[in-house]
């Protein structure tokens, strides 16, 4: 007989890891969506036997959180400590499941990064060059430019820099990586990603700088302590870190790495498709087994983020409806992989009738019904199952292959044939009659629906646990998270067994709830300090599908702002930027008010004008862009817009298009561009095309 021990070790391991998140931003329902993904996920993993790792934790080096401390009037270690601890405190009252929670701040991590450092330098893949040029301190990016360049990301002024830096030599990984991602075609996933970091990487890779030494918060560089390492090599390390890489405890290692799945948000896909699995290479360690790019969680049409200030915090959806209904609206709402909207409405929409008029009422009415006429005991079955075992394999695929909406889109379809069944069939019809065959049907469709009930909430569990562990209870089956939820067969429920006390599990929610959640948020809004590291952006952004602005220096940001991390890198200099919030150029420059709303003052700072086409023309060696020489009436000048993949030059020739005409000179393959080209961004690839008028329109009209 094995021991306890023996069977533990036998079970297949999976390890499963989010990003970490940076402190200086109190968390939202951005990385909410991220960490409820990997929460189900893990239980779905550990629900099937697999002996699961879940690791998060939080991101704390670098200048951009060294400035937002100061701004608090704090050090940057208290500032790290109290936006981690909430961080943390979010997912304990969610009742998240990770195992480990790594802060980059701790010993254990740090030890690990330089170790990590010093394998890659005894490797021969450091060397020490030097840095000159523009950097953007908000986005951690290097700016290709002259002094006094605008940052492409956030329109702010770019500083000047001039550092001596350790460089990875990244472009050695350039064709190993390449064959990577050609002989495993599961690695990078979904296929959109893949396609974009592939192209990325055929487009040539750069050394990247990995050191810093105009500031102090980081980890320092092994025997060179001025520079620290950059903010990136430190982070994405934490997944080795964690599991002890450079102590001397390798045993976790050993058991978990490679990791299983690593989920990110689709925007830092360039960081852990290319940097990462170069650096692991490079350390002589496996990679990842998949990396899995989710899409962005939209609130008023843009990415929820704290620098557009349209964020929703997490609590305020706990407070009014629970952890489970968010759990559900995120998975069910948003097909994994793809960009989705929250909007209360929504939220509250799904709530009243997939929780709270579905499943929930489907749970109340089949136990009160066994309650009441079989006085609390399930009933003897003598029919034929009403789910089959096909359509519970199908939703375990979807499951194992994260297709979460899928999932939930089968299992509410049992709910409603369960559903359509027992108003079929109206079991009090039967109950009132005394005879011995309608006692017979009663207790067949009481027993389908109450196993029904049983094999749903199984299925269910991994998305909304608090509800399924009470839904157990009261089958009379006890503690969920002790069943044996792997083998799902009809009859599992066994007659005779006694339900446990009846209660609701989703109370069809408040008439008031949406604006009750509303008000939360504005006074959460009204309420931040000035000072507040949630600091705002200058500049509003766009996501699909509005209108996106066709840019003239780094073409695919602006035009698929989901492929932005992957090719915006394209253009620019060694050391890219940090990425999350590196979103297509904008248009302004006035604070944003809270809301995320821009004034009319603002807007008008925004040239927008008509100009007709008179030359077009592709610009030489590259696929998206075009040089085109626009016709304003009062002048003539040259754009380059990266439209090249969407539309013919001489197709353009005498169009009338709308252009942003007080934008700042760019140079875009040693052209310089004189504005940009207004363009809706359409479908998953953000293909442009460009804003246009039904009736004739002057050349040099200005929209307002
Ligand atoms: N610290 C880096 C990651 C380092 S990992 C080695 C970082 N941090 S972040 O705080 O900006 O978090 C980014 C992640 O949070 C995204 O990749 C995504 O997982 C999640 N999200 C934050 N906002 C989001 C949305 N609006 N929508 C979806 N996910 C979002 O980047």
């Amino acid at each position: 007989m094995p021991t306890q021990q023996h069977k533990q070790s036998a079970r297949p391991t999976f390890f499963l890891s989010t990003p970490i998140y940076y402190v200086n931003a109190r968390p939202h329902l951005g990385h909410t969506y991220t960490t409820v993904a990997a929460d189900t996920l893990a239980r779905w993993k550990r629900m099937r036997g697999f002996d699961v790792h879940f690791l998060t934790g939080t991101d704390e080096h670098g200048q951009k959180i060294e400035r937002s401390a100061a701004k608090a009037g704090k050090t940057p270690q208290e500032f790290a400590a109290e936006v981690s601890g909430e961080f943390r405190s979010l997912w304990d009252r969610m009742g998240l499941t990770y195992d480990d929670y790594l802060r980059t701040t701790e010993d254990r991590h740090k030890k690990g990064v330089q170790f990590l450092f010093q394998e890659l330098q005894r490797r021969g893949f450091i060397y020490k060059g030097t840095y000159s040029g523009q950097y953007c301190v908000s986005d951690e990016l290097y700016v290709e430019g002259p002094p006094g360049t605008v940052c492409p990301d956030c329109g702010r002024v770019t500083e000047t820099v001039s550092e001596e830096n350790y460089f990875f030599k990244l472009s050695a990984f350039e064709r190993k990586l390449l064959e990577y991602y050609e002989e495993h075609p599961d690695f990078i996933r979904p296929e959109t990603r893949r396609n974009e970091v592939m192209a990325f990487v055929r487009g040539g890779l750069r050394d990247l700088s990995i050191s810093r030494t105009s500031f102090n918060w980081g980890i320092p560089v092994p025997g060179d302590p001025k520079h620290v390492i950059y903010v990136w090599m430190d982070a994405l390390a934490n997944y080795i870190t964690a599991l002890g890489y450079g102590s001397d405890d390798p045993s976790l290692l050993e058991k978990f790495w490679p990791a299983d799945v690593q989920l990110i948000g689709k925007e830092i896909s360039r960081f852990h498709c290319v940097y990462w699995p170069a650096f692991l290479l490079a350390a002589g360690l496996p990679l990842p087994k998949q990396i899995v790019a989710h899409g962005w969680l939209l609130f008023e049409q843009s990415k929820m983020s704290k620098s557009r200030g349209n964020i929703v915090r997490a609590e305020t959806v706990l407070d009014v409806l629970g952890t489970d209904a968010l759990r559900y609206f995120l998975l069910r709402e948003i097909v994994f992989g793809q960009d989705g909207s929250f909007s209360f409405d929504a939220l509250v929409q799904r709530y009243n009738s997939d929780l709270a008029n579905g499943y929930g009422n489907l749970v109340s009415r089949t136990l009160t019904m066994v309650a009441k006429y079989f006085d609390g005991w399930v009933p003897e079955p003598t029919v034929a199952p009403l789910v089959d075992l096909g359509t519970i394999g199908e939703i375990q695929g979807f499951y194992d292959a994260l297709d979460f909406s899928r999932a939930l889109e089968r299992i509410w379809d049992m709910v409603a044939v369960v559903d359509g069944t027992i108003t079929a069939r109206t079991p009090w019809k039967l109950a009132a009659q005394d005879d011995k065959a309608s006692r017979a049907a009663l207790a067949d469709v009481l027993y389908s629906a109450a196993e029904a009930v049983r094999i749903i909430t199984a299925l269910v569990y991994p998305v909304i646990p608090e509800a399924a562990a009470k839904v157990w209870k009261q089958l009379g089956l006890g503690d969920i998270t002790q069943a044996d939820l792997k083998n799902l067969r009809w009859g599992g429920l066994q007659a005779g067994t006694k339900l446990g006390e009846l209660g609701p599990v989703f109370p069809r929610a408040e008439k008031d709830a949406i604006e009750r959640m509303q008000e939360m948020e504005e006074k959460r809004q009204a309420s931040m300090p000035a000072n507040t590291h949630e600091e705002k952006q200058t500049t509003p952004q766009t996501a699909q599908p509005s209108p996106a602005i066709v840019e003239t220096a780094t073409p695919s940001k602006t035009t698929d702002p989901g492929s932005s991390a992957v090719s915006a890198a394209q253009a620019t200099t060694p050391e890219s930027q940090r990425g999350s919030e590196s979103q297509p150029a904008a248009m302004a420059s006035a604070p944003a008010p809270q809301s995320g709303k821009i004034s009319i003052e603002d807007f008008a700072k925004v040239e927008l004008r008509v100009a007709v086409v008179r030359v077009a023309e592709r610009v030489p060696k590259s696929d998206r862009l075009l040089r085109l020489e626009v016709d304003l009436g009062y002048e003539q000048r040259q754009i380059v817009a990266g439209i090249a993949e969407a539309y013919a030059p001489e197709s353009l020739i005498g169009r009338k298009v709308v252009i942003v005409a007080n934008l700042a000179p760019r140079k875009l393959r040693g052209l310089e561009s004189n504005g940009m080209i207004v363009a809706a961004s359409v479908g998953e690839k953000g293909t442009p095309v460009l804003a246009g008028f039904l009736e004739d329109v002057e050349i040099g009209a200005r929209l307002k």
